[in-house]
């Protein structure tokens, strides 16, 4: 089966990894896939379950079964549409998504391709049985048909000031769950935030069923972070007020994901950073089971080289959070 990952296209590499980790840690395996712009294209192999996936991921909109695809031109697509068997039950609207420079007007797109499949089939735009969906690339266009939707605005409602315990400190839930995502951790699994913080990765971890564990140097923080937990629903989580070197006392664990402490709204209690992160390092690579992987946040280039001592660097993703303020979402394996 081909799908076409709709991707929110907020950032270029970490939508498309997102989903490549997402698809593994749900045990989904594929032939091969190539990236269109934001469209993602995925050969999958016999009968996955894609729901599974559509529910943990945050950096797409939509999922879709692929029909068929056409060189980029409105006559080359009418051509092809009419040629190909579509298999519609029921009603049905046809939504264009233009992501490519050419100027066309979605709405246009929409009726002549649709013109194609009404007479057969019933056209209702608000609450169709069937979403054919027109996905414009620059090299290519695809038709296929809606799958699923991914809820993104679960995301916004999560967002760190509607929680009971606040600090302006916690990353936005979408990108906290990507971390979660990148690190595979599957339900039921250990994953461990050895600077929780107010709990915004946890929370994520936790509602994908994940057995969630933090530590944070700050008791007040700590305390906060299990009000967030309880708050969310989340269960037998387990938060400790101890320094990020004494983390072993959660045993070995199969995903370390964490926003590291950079000194300014996060303390770092007057440690110098390198120490800090030297230590951490340590801890995480000791705590973690041998493959598994630590997802981080990291706000340089040189403390991404100290993490490079202790596991192997797999993946660097730069992401702009405002102003001349960058992290660094990193990946490591042990
Ligand atoms: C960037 S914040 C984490 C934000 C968190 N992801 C959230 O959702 O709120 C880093 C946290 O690390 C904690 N911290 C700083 N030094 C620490 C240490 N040596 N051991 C454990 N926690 C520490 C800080 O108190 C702070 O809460």
């Amino acid at each position: 089966m081909k799908v076409v990952f709709e991707l929110s296209g907020e950032h270029p590499s970490l939508s498309p990894s997102e989903v490549i980790h997402c698809l593994k840690s749900e045990g989904v395996s594929y032939r091969y896939m190539d990236i269109f712009g934001s469209f993602l294209l995925v050969n999958i192999e016999g009968r996955a379950d894609i729901k599974k996936v559509s529910q943990r991921l945050a950096l797409s909109h939509l999922i879709d079964i692929y029909l068929f695809s056409t060189k980029p031109y409105l006559r080359h697509l009418l051509k092809k549409a009419r040629k190909t068997k579509v298999d519609i039950e029921g009603s049905f609207r046809v939504r264009c998504e233009n992501r490519s420079n050419k100027k066309l007007r979605s709405i246009d797109l929409e009726k002549k391709l649709g013109g194609i499949y009404a007479d057969k089939h019933d056209v209702n735009l608000t609450n169709p049985d069937t979403e054919i969906r027109l996905l414009l690339s620059e090299e290519l266009w695809f038709v296929g048909k809606k799958l699923f939707e991914v809820n993104r605005s679960q995301y916004e409602k999560r967002k760190a000031n509607f929680r009971p315990f606040f600090l302006p400190i916690s990353m936005h839930p979408r990108l906290a769950r990507c971390m979660v995502n990148l690190s595979e951790v599957k339900a039921r699994e250990k994953l461990l935030d050895p600077f929780c913080g107010t709990g915004g990765i946890l929370i994520e971890a936790g509602l994908i069923g994940a057995e969630v564990m933090g530590s944070d140097i700050e008791r007040w923080i700590a305390e906060g972070c299990k009000k967030n937990l309880r708050y969310y629903g989340i269960k037998g989580f387990e938060i400790e007020n101890v320094d990020v070197g004494e983390i072993d006392i959660f045993g070995k664990v199969d995903a370390v994901v964490t926003d590291f402490p950079y000194g300014r709204a996060s303390t770092t209690k007057k440690e110098p950073i390198e120490k800090l992160y030297k230590r951490a390092f340590l801890s995480i690579s000791n705590v973690l089971k041998s493959g598994k992987k630590l997802v981080c946040a990291i706000p340089s280039i040189e403390l991404i080289k100290i993490g490079c001592d202790y596991m192997d660097l797999v993946e660097v993703h730069p992401f702009r959070v405002h102003g001349n303020l960058t992290r660094y979402i990193c990946i490591f394996t042990k």
